[in-house]
């Protein structure tokens, strides 16, 4: 890791632990935004070691958005387009906004090589399946069509590698008979929102 990012990383640490001030924390999304709602809100409870002081998004219909106004965060849209052209622009704002921490929620586009690497470990994600299986998209799909007894999300460190960094913290969810898609979807996004705070803190401390 980059010797002055980990320096920042055992700065902010230390603030933390002396109550001093939490880790800058920037969401990235793409959707529907109910893990940032989620994350904002655990965020202001004072065992929480995270503040949310950036939303970013790949796209202006990301519903998302609608968190940044009403929580008074600052958001910002980076088409992607370009993609290195994005991620260098998203990179310096980070840098202004003294931010050490990304957790992705949602976001729908593939973080380059480089960009990981100047955050090395310090990006997660929140991912619907028990991972290492489903990596990718229609994961719930995957598993009822696999007939499985159980699908789950996971936490886990963001690497070059898609849906493959070390895992911080994973729940197990029971498909019932009953499960169709949308059950299934709903249930699992409910699980989401009690296991990304457990594994913000599990990660921070
Ligand atoms: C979640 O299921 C998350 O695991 C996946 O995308 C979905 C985002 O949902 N990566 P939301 O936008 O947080 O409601």
């Amino acid at each position: 890791m980059d010797k002055l990012l980990l320096g920042k990383i055992r700065l902010n640490l230390m603030e933390k632990l002396t109550g001093l001030r939490k880790i800058k924390t920037a969401v990235f999304i793409s959707g529907s935004g109910s893990n940032l709602k989620n994350l904002i809100i655990f965020s202001k409870i004072k065992k929480s070691p995270i503040s949310i002081s950036l939303i970013v998004s790949n796209t202006y219909k990301a519903k998302g958005l609608k968190y940044a106004n009403q929580y008074k965060i600052k958001k910002k849209l980076f088409n992607f387009n370009d993609i290195k052209n994005s991620e260098k622009k998203i990179l310096s704002l980070l840098k202004r906004e003294k931010i050490s921490f990304i957790c992705l929620a949602g976001f729908m586009k593939i973080l380059s090589k480089n960009f990981i690497k100047k955050f090395d470990g310090n990006i997660i994600n929140i991912h619907p399946s028990l991972l290492p299986k489903y990596r990718g998209l229609n994961t719930h799909q995957r598993a009822m069509s696999n007939k499985e007894s159980f699908a789950g999300c996971t936490v886990h460190c963001v690497t070059e590698k898609l849906d493959s960094g070390n895992i911080i913290m994973q729940k197990k969810i029971k498909i019932t008979s009953k499960d169709n898609l949308t059950s299934l979807a709903k249930k699992v996004l409910k699980e989401e929102h009690r296991l990304y705070p457990a594994a913000i803190i599990k990660f921070l401390s």
